[in-house]
């Protein structure tokens, strides 16, 4: 089964084409292409992302991007006959009309694509229904809708945090000609998902009859995303967009000059009780301390910005650890999933990695290429579900993965 992914909820327009077999009653699949197109730099003059730029770049960068895709992948086009070709005609008229109110971005990039001239051979398509900004969803979607009557195959909507926990298990995500099986996941497992939108754990098992995961949410943010304080301190300190990796540079440098931070912030949550997290309050204790700094020093010392960082990390490392282990106690875990684009923080990923080892437990994380939004974890994520029924499909900016203890 040829599977193309189509991922658009944020400001990454990335597509994948996998191929996937079943090996003895195992899932095994083969890597053809993974691309991926960031708008980070167009959205960094804003600070973060801008919902209705993403929507313009999701249209105008998807035909382009459909195009190498096939172009690099090399797959074998169907021949059509004249009647199909009718056919094809009137689905791309159609679509230029339903486009011309709703996305004229994706409608002159269209105009050029090379696409449309031929039918490649693909099964199923996988796209992002949620969560995420909804204007950048839909464009995904009515893409997706698109192709899939232009090429009479059906469509897998995909949680994105799905994605996310799925993608984490892939062995290599090198386009390769070797078929590969997941890594192989004990169960009950919790997932920490952790990106600019989500803050989450959540409990994996067991396997249902369909023979995808059972998700339940044990814990999840109260009001701000990990990732979104990254980014918003990031902004404080005068870093740009996304935060994390700046942060995460000067956090290491402090390290490296020994640098002790002037400042202590919060661990807000540590002591709850309970899996829930909350970072808003993190971000405000930053404010503070610049603003105290501010009103003595003309300019933000880098020394102070260093230690800042360092005194940050830190505090998100201690909350989300802790919550960590007191999710694999509650929950007698046996293996762990680390996902989404934070978890490229290599203190992190230090830091979990020591946690599993204390608890002899296997850990799974996200290689670099698909740790940030990426649409190889779609079209995994997807292939779990390729026997579901076909239904409607609608962008859904809160779209929750499984269901809440
Ligand atoms: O999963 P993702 O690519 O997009 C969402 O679905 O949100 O995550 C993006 C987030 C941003 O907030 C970015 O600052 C953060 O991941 N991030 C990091 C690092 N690299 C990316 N945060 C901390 N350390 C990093 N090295
Ligand atoms: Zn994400």
């Amino acid at each position: 089964m040829t599977i193309l992914a189509i991922e658009t909820s944020c400001d990454e327009s990335a597509l994948a084409l996998i191929e996937t077999r079943t090996n003895n009653g195992n899932f095994e699949c083969r890597v053809i292409s993974s691309l991926i197109h960031s708008q980070a730099e167009l959205h960094s003059a804003y600070g973060g992302v801008f919902p209705s730029l993403a929507k313009r770049e999701h249209g105008k960068n998807l035909p382009p991007l459909l195009d190498k895709l096939l172009t690099d992948s090399n797959l074998t086009s169907k021949t059509v006959s004249n009647e199909e070709q009718l056919n094809i005609r009137a689905i791309i008229e159609n679509f230029k009309t339903e486009l011309s109110g709703q996305n004229p971005d994706l409608l002159d990039s269209l105009e050029k694509a090379q696409f449309l001239n031929s039918i490649p051979l693909i099964d199923r398509i996988a796209v992002t229904e949620g969560p995420g900004l909804e204007p950048a969803l839909w464009v995904g979607i009515n893409f997706a809708g698109f192709l899939s009557k232009l090429w009479s195959i059906p469509i897998v909507p995909v949680n994105h945090m799905e994605g996310h926990i799925i993608g984490s298990l892939l062995e290599s995500d090198k386009p390769s000609d070797k078929w590969q099986a997941l890594k192989k996941l004990q169960l009950p497992a919790v997932a920490l998902l952790i990106s600019g939108g989500h803050t989450e754990l959540v409990k994996i098992g067991p396997k249902m009859a369909s023979g995808a995961f059972k998700y339940t949410i044990i814990g999840q943010t109260k009001d701000d995303a990990v990732g979104e304080a990254f980014d918003k301190t990031a902004r404080l300190l005068g870093l740009s967009y996304p935060g994390g990796p700046n942060i995460s540079r000067l956090a290491n440098e402090a390290r490296k000059m020994k640098i002790t931070p002037e400042v202590k912030l919060p661990r807000p949550m540590i002591s709850s009780g309970d899996l829930n997290f909350s970072f808003s309050g993190l971000k405000t204790a930053v404010l503070y301390a610049v603003r105290d700094y501010s009103k003595i020093h003309k300019d933000l010392d880098d020394n102070f910005k260093r230690g800042l960082a360092l005194e940050f990390e830190e505090a998100v490392t201690e909350v989300l650890d802790s919550k960590l282990r007191k999710a694999i106690d509650q929950y007698g875990a046996k293996a762990l999933i680390i996902g989404g684009g934070v978890s490229a923080n290599e203190r992190l990923r230090k830091q979990f990695e020591q946690t599993a080892t204390e608890y002899g437990l296997d850990i799974f994380m996200p290689s670099r290429h698909v740790s940030g939004d990426n649409a190889l974890m779609i079209a995994l994520a997807g292939a779990l579900h390729l026997n579901e029924d076909v239904r409607d499909i609608k962008a859904s900016g809160t779209m929750k993965l499984g269901t809440s203890s």
